[in-house]
């Protein structure tokens, strides 16, 4: 099509204004033309208030609206992007699709795999442009460590996130209107958020997903719940999750994800494990391998065996660096006809996102391995399935 690309956004909370500020950065580039914002919620949507989030905003030729449905109908836009809470979809996302709007859908798509399913049958069957906001697969040296494994068979993986619940932003949803959170911590939450590993892990399940071309087949999960009498102050997500997800082609990978309270310490620590190698995420990614005659005669040094496979620093994964990056990569994907610019699409996406509802399946069903296949189409996980408020 020619450009500029006509873009709604819908949710103009915290994420929504990172996403603002790209769209202006692109405007100016005029890869993209933003013809629309929605929000429930008139602050919102005040100039005043986003100008204070977004360099270079305007009003100028945006037309607000107060409701998701009432800008798919207004035939303003070519495509959507929606960063609404994971709680909140009714269906808009179909209803975008079957007008032919193309679709940016930020993670986690929904909390209910029906609506998922659903989802993703009208978007496919309209055969609209979809991406999922996983913008570490944009990253540079996520990628390096991509290209790098293509040709390898990676028998495991760890990944360990250390965060705390101060680590949560208050956002710009007012759930405390409609029985959710007072403090608007929704990421807190369980019925908000589908717990952490739901809400955020789910970067790093994907992203796991991405470095081995692969999907996952299946997940085991144990969480260490919060007790009780904390639910009030520090939310009722569980304090420490344990996944396990066994990947189709024979790997393993491990999802170690923490959230105590009053700890204020952030770290993680990372590998990758192919056939004859580690990988480590240092300022450098480095693949540690002995490439000579095996074994040696001589125990190698350090030296001989490190291969730097992406020169560092590496500290912006989840950034603003590659939300532009997933926006650009969207918006020229549709602009330019380059559909290879999009490096997932909402069907190739279901994975992940199913991959975390299924960890807290299997948690709740004191570690029942949840084969994701079954989780999709079996009767036994079809109370699992469901939208409770649909
Ligand atoms: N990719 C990432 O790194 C990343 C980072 C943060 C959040 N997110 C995701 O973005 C989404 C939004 O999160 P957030 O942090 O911006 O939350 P938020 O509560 O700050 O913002 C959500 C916005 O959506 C609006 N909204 C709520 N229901 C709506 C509806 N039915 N129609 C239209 N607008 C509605 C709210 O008023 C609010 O302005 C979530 O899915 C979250 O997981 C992704």
């Amino acid at each position: 099509m020619a450009g500029p690309l006509r873009v709604g956004l819908i949710g103009v909370g915290q994420r929504g204004l990172q996403h603002v500020q790209v769209l202006v950065d692109m405007q100016s580039d005029e890869i993209v033309q933003i013809t629309a914002l929605a929000d429930p919620y008139p602050e919102n949507l005040a100039d005043s208030k986003i100008k204070r989030f977004v360099d270079g905003y305007s009003a100028n030729g945006i037309k607000m609206f107060d409701s998701a449905d009432s800008m798919i109908e207004s035939g303003l836009v070519d495509a959507i992007w929606f960063v609404i809470p994971p709680n909140q979809h009714k269906g808009e996302i179909e209803r975008a699709a079957q007008r032919g709007i193309a679709i940016l859908a930020e993670k986690p798509q929904s909390l209910f795999l029906d609506d998922i399913i659903s989802q993703d049958i009208a978007i496919t069957k309209a055969g609209v442009p979809s991406t999922v906001g996983f913008q570490m697969r944009h990253d540079r040296g996520y990628t390096d460590i991509a290209t790098y494994l293509s040709d390898k068979w990676v028998a495991a993986m760890t990944m360990v996130a250390e965060g705390g619940v101060e680590g949560h932003g208050v956002k710009h949803t007012r759930t405390e209107e409609q029985g959710g959170p007072a403090n608007r911590v929704w990421t807190a939450n369980r019925a908000w958020s589908g717990t952490s590993v739901v809400e955020a892990g789910i970067h790093q399940t994907d992203i796991m997903r991405y470095w081995t071309n692969d999907d996952v087949e299946w997940v085991r999960a144990t969480y260490t719940e919060r007790p009780t009498e904390l639910h009030e102050t520090e939310g009722d997500n569980p304090i420490a999750y344990t996944v396990t997800y066994g990947m189709k082609k024979g790997g393993v990978a491990n999802l170690l994800f923490t959230k105590p309270a009053r700890s204020y310490y952030n770290g993680r620590f990372d590998y990758i494990i192919h056939t004859h190698g580690t990988i480590k995420l240092e300022d450098d990614i480095v693949d540690y391998r002995f490439d000579g005659e095996w074994p040696p005669i001589e125990k190698p040094t350090d030296a001989d065996v490190r291969h730097v496979i992406s020169k560092g620093p590496h500290t912006t994964a989840m950034g603003q660096e590659n939300t532009l990056a997933i926006g650009k990569a969207f918006a020229t994907s549709i602009v330019e006809s380059k559909p290879e610019n999009r490096l997932n699409s909402f069907n190739s996406s279901v994975n992940s996102l199913a991959s975390v509802l299924a960890a807290n399946i299997s948690n709740d069903l004191d570690g029942e391995k949840i084969v994701i296949e079954e989780f999709i189409n079996d009767d036994k996980y079809a109370r699992y399935r469901v939208n409770p408020n649909r």
